[in-house]
């Protein structure tokens, strides 16, 4: 059997990896080998198999042993170890959920329901590196994916609206400290239902401006009750990192040429589910029923949300969404600028089909 080493499977990302693996049965195919870079030695999970007792994440002669190598253990885990791995003559599969090898030009990332082919084309010419995508873009292309494969898109613009998860765990920890933070602040005035929102703001305002250094040390400035315009490094030509990511990875994913993918991205409020407006400028005017059936029939996780309200607000939401694999488009409309212009907004699960899934789903294309 297939001698699998899953390393960063106590984490986050992780943790839904391990989830997902356990419901679609994954270890039934599989002999697992768990690695570990606090506590080799110890026990391995209920999932394991013959193997037992954790390793040592660091451990190259033990890593040399696996046929594939699953990692959500992070970028710097991923530079210190793979370059020493291949060094050592390790040429077993690594699927890595970190971004550092994703740019690679030996590294496919990986989505398979919208880029089997480029998968397939790497695999029958030896590749050997599989790296989750940026899960803003992940989430995006199995929404509108099907755009882009007709050959229909001439460029697209997208304003994100990133949730607290894609930080990380301890992110999310703290935007909820912050809620709690500002509802303690004006409880009292809140119970009393005559009494004067303005004051109420005042106050919120007040908390907010004064939280402590302890109070927003991950995202550096309260996020609770407010959004951040900027998500990840400065590139230092008015652009995020994330922001570059949007073009650089959907290009490569889909093996196409420079199609223009451009627009902010903002952190909001949410817990896990990043959401996005989305700007579509057509190579043509297809009519909206035509484009709705094509996404439609794109993939078995997308769903189209009929443009009306009532749909819209129980369906189209990050709480309607979370924990879900589901990938809501909804908000379909040609747009005022022309009958090319095309207004979409999409939802996804950012530790599900933005980061975990597609790489179980490579293990899946490895075993077939
Ligand atoms: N960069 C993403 C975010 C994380 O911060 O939301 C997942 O790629």
């Amino acid at each position: 059997t297939t001698l699998v080493g899953l390393v960063g499977w106590r984490g986050m990302v992780g943790s839904v990896l391990m989830d997902r693996m356990t419901a679609e049965r994954d270890f039934d195919l599989i002999e697992p080998l768990f690695f570990s870079t606090s506590n080799a030695g110890g026990a391995a999970p209920a999932q394991a198999k013959n193997e037992k007792t954790l390793q040592n994440a660091f451990d190259i002669e033990q890593l040399k042993r696996c046929d594939i190598i699953i990692t959500a253990q992070g970028g710097d885990y991923t530079t210190e170890v793979y370059p020493k791995l291949r060094a050592a003559g390790w040429t077993g599969h690594w699927i890595d959920a970190a971004s550092t090898l994703r740019m690679a030009d030996d590294a496919v990332i990986i989505l398979d329901p919208v880029n089997r082919p480029v998968i397939d084309q790497a695999l029958s010419n030896g590749g050997r590196n599989w790296i989750g995508g940026n899960c803003t873009v992940s989430c995006m292309l199995m929404g509108v994916g099907a755009l882009y494969k007709a050959g229909l898109v001439e460029w697209m613009s997208t304003q994100t609206y990133q949730a607290a998860s894609g930080g990380g765990a301890q992110h999310m920890r703290e935007l909820l400290t912050q809620y709690g933070t500002l509802n303690a602040a004006v409880k009292p005035l809140l119970d009393d239902p005559k009494s004067a929102i303005l004051e109420i703001d005042r106050q919120v305002i007040a908390k907010q401006r004064s939280l402590s250094a302890d109070e927003t040390a991950n995202f550096g400035v309260p996020l609770g009750g407010s959004l951040i315009p900027w998500i990840d490094k400065d590139l230092g030509n008015g652009m995020s990192k994330e922001e570059w990511k949007g073009m650089a990875e959907t290009n490569k994913i889909l093996g196409s040429g420079a199609i223009p993918v451009d627009g902010f991205c903002v952190r909001v409020g949410a817990m896990r589910c990043h959401s996005q407006a989305l700007t579509f400028k057509l190579k043509k005017d297809v009519p909206l029923a035509d484009i709705e059936a094509m996404i439609a029939a794109d993939n078995a996780w997308v769903k189209v949300v009929p443009n009306t309200r009532e749909a819209t607000i129980r369906d189209l939401t990050p709480v309607a969404v979370t924990g879900t694999m589901t990938i809501p488009v909804g908000r379909l409309r040609k747009l005022a600028m022309g009958p090319e212009y095309l207004g979409a907004f999409t939802i996804g699960d950012q530790l599900l089909w933005g980061a975990a899934e597609p790489l179980r789903r490579m293990l899946r294309i490895l075993l077939e």
